[in-house]
């Protein structure tokens, strides 16, 4: 199989003489029953490489399993890992499997093993080098035949260094060390990245694609990308989504960039200004929106309790968040002065979300929660048709 071939087979995109030397090695690994750690940034292909190495190895046929050793509560990790037998804790009423017994005879990629608690790393260790480990609450045993893949983005050396990480683990598993630079080291891949992402997206999601413009591509290729990949191929996929058929050209990029990241377009040299962000234009939004939404609620909690107490009629402040206050509502102070507050921060809300979703109704009414049939109602009530 050729290097073309082989990044084909498993969905690897990327030329870059950087992605070139992983593939290499990836090709030259993947067939022996070598411990591989990969180090790189989040979201810069770890995972998509762990794979290809599995699925070109002759375990290919046997289960590939992947656990996340940082989202794992430490003291559940043990237990996952290696099963526990019934009754070695509250709450163990069944003997359980764990992933080495699952994963027998092929591959465990073990994310973020920064992460992994030191006393699971002995175990861990354990198990890599002989093959055997026990069950939590167990004394007997077992063995199981798997290959372990590592990944981390942390530094491991430091975190030896610092005593988090045992150093005789660390030589263990780098034994082959695969590192995933990020995308920002390597921006000659960044227009096949798009190129391949939209036409990936728009045909599965059949939804036409208008392409970028050389302008647009130019942009994105000058972005920080803290979010490596996976930050790239999300903003690929809202803009094909938002633009629907559109031609994308930088002006249109601007409004799904982070919202601190920005494009300084004038200087040839740093026409773009990087920012590190760690959100996508989506999640901003969404957040914003939920918040608001999460606001409103405690207004009408407090409201609720206002009139519950029988404070009606007397001077009321509703805690109402200034930026919701038009005009119209300067009128607190009775009942009716609340409503009224209320039917402003709904305006608002309405308004805010068909601002923040570039005038897309849909997107808005999914983000408010309301059908498109009340919105368009509540358009017309609030004479919002225009926005
Ligand atoms: N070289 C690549 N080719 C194709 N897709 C990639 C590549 N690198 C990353 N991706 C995509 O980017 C996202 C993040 O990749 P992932 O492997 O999960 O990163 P990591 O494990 O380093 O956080 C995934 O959707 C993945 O498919
Ligand atoms: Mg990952």
């Amino acid at each position: 199989m050729t290097p073309e071939e082989f990044q084909e087979k498993f969905g690897i995109i990327g030329e870059s003489s950087a992605m070139k030397d992983v593939v290499t090695k990836v090709m030259q690994v993947a067939p022996t029953d070598v411990t591989v750690l990969i180090s790189g940034e989040s979201g810069s292909g770890k995972e998509v490489i762990a794979r290809a190495i599995h699925g070109a190895s002759n375990r290919s046929g046997k289960p590939v399993v992947a656990v996340n050793c940082g989202a794992i509560p430490e003291g559940i990790l043990e237990s996952e890992l290696f099963g526990h037998q019934r009754g070695a804790f509250t709450g163990a009423v069944e003997s359980r499997k764990g992933y080495f017994e699952i994963a027998d005879g092929g591959t465990l990629f073990l994310d973020e093993i920064g992460d992994m608690p030191l006393s699971t790393q002995v175990k861990l260790l354990r198990v890599i080098e002989t093959g055997e480990f026990m069950r939590v609450g167990s004394s007997n045993t077992q063995s199981s035949d798997v290959r372990v893949i590592a990944a981390s983005n942390k530094l491991l050396e430091e975190e030896v260094a610092k005593g988090y990480f045992r150093q005789d683990l660390y030589f263990r598993l780098r034994s082959v060390n695969i590192y995933m630079p990020p995308l920002r080291e390597r921006r000659e891949d960044i227009p096949i990245f798009i190129e391949k992402f939209a036409r990936e997206f728009s045909n599965r999601n059949r939804i036409e694609f208008g392409g970028f413009t050389h302008d647009a591509i130019e942009a994105l290729s000058g972005l920080e990308w803290p979010g490596n990949v996976r930050e790239l191929k999300n903003l690929v996929e809202s803009v094909i989504v938002l633009e629907r058929g559109k031609k994308v050209d930088s002006d249109s990029i601007v409004k799904y960039l982070p919202k601190n990241e920005t494009l300084y377009m004038g200087e040839p040299t740093s026409r773009f200004l990087p920012v590190h962000v760690d959100k996508t234009p989506e999640e901003s939004e969404r957040e914003l929106i939920l918040r608001a939404l999460w606001e409103i609620k405690n207004d009408i909690v407090d409201l609720k309790s206002i009139i519950g107490s029988g404070m009606v009629g007397g001077k009321l402040s509703l805690p109402v968040p200034h930026a919701y206050t038009g005009a119209e509502s300067d009128n607190g102070g009775t009942r009716d002065g609340a409503e009224l507050n209320l039917r402003e921060v709904e305006k608002y809300l309405i308004k805010t979300a068909i601002e923040k979703f570039h005038g897309n109704k849909r997107m808005a009414a999914d983000a408010l929660g309301i059908s498109m049939r009340s919105l368009y109602r509540k358009l017309q009530e609030y004479k919002l048709k225009d926005v």
